[in-house]
């Protein structure tokens, strides 16, 4: 009886890979349609694209060095973002879901994995403020907003915006990224959203040099490690 169970489940398991059941439509759907390929003239930075939905990039900038690449969705949706990969650095960087919307203009990170230089959260700055957190996708996300005045953006170079940022408490490479619920929780905190634009898995890199590995539109099979978030800030502002 036992192993008769067991022999059924090996034959579904076995027609269950020959025939996926996903449809042209939602591969179509689920297949990143968006690149990301901005730096500025201290940035030093190879960016390539590879096969379903994969890229790579090194890198090695100079100082005030600063680039963004990856690849996502256009138009940015609430969906279910996964990502794979590897993420090493030797300096200032961040692996984050990284995206845009106009009326009004926001710039915005779901930082999934930091580096810096010693101890150092990426909210560490003046003039952030803390607008609570929100549980997604098995982690808790810190909720942080900052004003960027005279900074580049998707509509010109001398613009006035809004950031706001999730910033896992347990950083990961590779994993699931539930989009729909930091909109719903930035919106809930009183951080207005746009239209949106597009969003990509991206890598932001600062000073130093690191290299990236990213597949959009996979999961990881296994859990990816993780590990702690600094909780070190020179300055720290709540709401
Ligand atoms: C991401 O993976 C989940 C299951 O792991 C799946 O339900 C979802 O459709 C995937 N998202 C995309 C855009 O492929
Ligand atoms: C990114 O931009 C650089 C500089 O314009 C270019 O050389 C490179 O081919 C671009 N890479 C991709 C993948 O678009
Ligand atoms: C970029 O690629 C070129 C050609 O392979 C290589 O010479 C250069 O060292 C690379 N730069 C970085 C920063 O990886
Ligand atoms: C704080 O943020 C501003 C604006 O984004 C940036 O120019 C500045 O370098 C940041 N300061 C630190 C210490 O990261």
């Amino acid at each position: 009886m036992l192993f008769h169970t067991f022999s059924v489940s090996l034959v579904l398991a076995t027609l269950t890979s020959a025939f996926p059941f996903e449809s042209l439509f939602e591969k179509r759907q689920n297949a990143p349609n968006s690149v990301q390929n901005w730096s500025n003239d201290f940035a030093d930075v190879n960016f390539t694209l590879g096969s379903g939905g994969s890229f790579s990039t090194t890198w090695n900038n100079r100082p005030g060095g600063n680039f963004v690449v990856g690849r996502g969705y256009r138009p940015a949706r609430d969906m279910l973002f996964n990502y794979t990969g590897t993420f090493s650095v030797n300096g200032w960087a961040y692996l984050a879901l990284y995206g845009w919307t106009t009326d009004p203009l926001v710039e915005y990170y779901v930082i999934e994995a930091s580096k810096s230089l010693g101890d150092h959260n990426p909210s560490d700055n003046a003039s952030a403020t803390q607008y609570g957190t929100l549980q997604s996708d098995g982690a808790t996300y810190e909720i942080w907003q900052k004003e960027r005045i005279n900074a580049p953006s998707i509509i010109g170079d001398h613009t006035d915006f809004q950031q706001y940022w999730s910033i896992r408490t347990s950083m990961h490479s590779g994993g699931t990224i539930n989009t729909g619920n930091h909109f719903r929780a930035w919106e809930a905190a009183g951080l207005k959203l746009g239209k949106q634009n597009y969003m990509v898995m991206g890598i932001e890199g600062q000073q130093g040099r690191g290299s990236a590995t990213i597949t959009v539109g996979v999961a990881p099979t296994t859990r990816m490690p993780e590990t702690t978030t600094s909780t070190y800030r020179s300055i720290r502002r709540t709401q």
